[in-house]
């Protein structure tokens, strides 16, 4: 019997994460903390929240009394923790909130497992979520790795490299059995419509147009989430303690040629005469210090542990644009509100 916190649980990885999770294991009990930022969402967990194997807590992670009391509720055995602040853009806005939950909240749970599980830390493991944006940014050529130093260069990455930091020092000094795995881009369901693939369908289909930073030149390595997901519960079970895991798709693209291939998609599943919205590509002014390529090697993932992608890049983004498309009403709730006043500070003059 394992019991299982996982944070963050009602946002765009976490919530697949924990589909995969409680379906798979019926005897494990999987607890979602999450408090419900602008960025989880329930409704993103229908499908489980009736299962017998599933908990709700919504809790903030930077309350150690609040963790305390979780760990030993639910007697918790292990903990996989997603809460972030995730999007580079506010990290830019507005830094602290991103110093806070990212570092502080993640060393409060640190503590809270540390001090739970100090008389017996056998079968017990932390795995911490994070991004292969601590590394920096790649010119043109080679990859990320494990080895890779740490050079992160927006406030999202620096908060997220702290982290990992906080993590690998308790692994040092207290022993805490941790395992750390850091991840390229995702894509698929229930992302939240600020990231660029879930913003562009949306904006498609509305005829809005499609604000490019820059030039469009920028490369990231997109991964269909579910095979993260797949990667994380392969990790948490046969992982080795105290390791790091990179997580990749070997799936480069520039923005611009990916944004073409959005458009040809999205406007074929409309109905639409292909190519039509290629009008709505706006190039806008780039993102401070926007990085310029990531692109992960996973080959020690592979090798050790025999994990690959199961999607080829084609079919996954077929299945995502046709997803947002068949799901307007998740679109329009999660659009109202708040969201339109973050759309006009962040794109109204730009
Ligand atoms: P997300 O923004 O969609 O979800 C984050 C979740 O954390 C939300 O449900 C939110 O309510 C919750 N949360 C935020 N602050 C909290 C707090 N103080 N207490 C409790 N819950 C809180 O993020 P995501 O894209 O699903 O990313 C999940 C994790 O994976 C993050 O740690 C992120 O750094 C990492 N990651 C994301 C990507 C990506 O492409 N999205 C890639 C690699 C790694
Ligand atoms: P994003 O989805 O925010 O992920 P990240 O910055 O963490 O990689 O952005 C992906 C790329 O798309 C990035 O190079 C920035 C660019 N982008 C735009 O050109 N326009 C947009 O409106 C957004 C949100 C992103």
């Amino acid at each position: 019997m394992r019991n299982i916190l996982v944070t963050g649980g009602a946002g765009f990885i976490g919530s697949h994460l924990v589909r995969l999770l409680v379906n798979k294991y019926p005897d494990y009990t999987i607890v979602n903390l999450d408090n419900l930022t602008y960025a989880g969402n329930l409704a993103n967990l229908k499908e489980v929240e009736g299962k017998a194997n599933y908990r709700f807590v919504k809790a903030d992670i930077c309350n150690y009394e609040k963790m305390q009391q979780v760990f030993a509720e639910y007697q918790i055995t292990g903990v996989i923790h997603l809460a972030a602040e995730s999007h580079v853009d506010r990290s830019i806005t507005d830094p602290f909130v991103f110093a806070k939950t990212n570092v502080i909240g993640t060393l409060t749970l640190l503590q809270a497992a540390k001090e739970y599980w100090k008389n017996d830390m056998n079968g017990k493991l932390f795995y911490h979520v994070s991004t292969d944006e601590v590394y920096g940014s790649l010119d043109h050529g080679g990859f990320f790795f494990e080895t890779t130093p740490y050079d992160p260069k927006s406030p999202y990455s620096a908060s997220k490299a702290g982290s990992d930091h906080f993590v690998r020092a308790f692994h040092n000094t207290y022993k805490l059995p941790v395992v750390i795995s850091n991840c390229s881009n995702n894509y698929g369901p229930y992302q939240f419509p600020e990231k660029l693939i879930p913003l562009f369908i949306n904006n498609i289909r509305h005829n809005k147009p499609l604000p490019v930073y820059g030039k469009g030149e920028n490369v990231r390595d997109w991964l269909y989430v579910e095979d993260h997901a797949r990667a994380i519960d392969l990790i948490f079970h046969k992982g080795k303690v105290g390791d790091t895991y990179n997580i990749g798709g070997f799936n480069e693209w520039k923005n611009i040629d990916l944004i073409r291939v959005m458009i040809k998609v999205t406007d074929r599943l409309l109905g639409r005469p292909e190519g039509e919205s290629e009008k709505l590509i706006t190039y806008v002014t780039d993102r401070a210090g926007h990085d310029l390529r990531y692109a992960i090697d996973s080959t020690k993932l592979h090798k050790e542990l025999g994990w690959l992608p199961s999607l080829q890049f084609e079919e996954g983004i077929e299945k995502t644009i046709r997803w947002y498309l068949d799901n307007q009403v998740w679109m329009d709730n999660v659009t109202s509100g708040d969201y339109q006043k973050y759309y006009e500070q962040m794109y109204t003059n730009r």
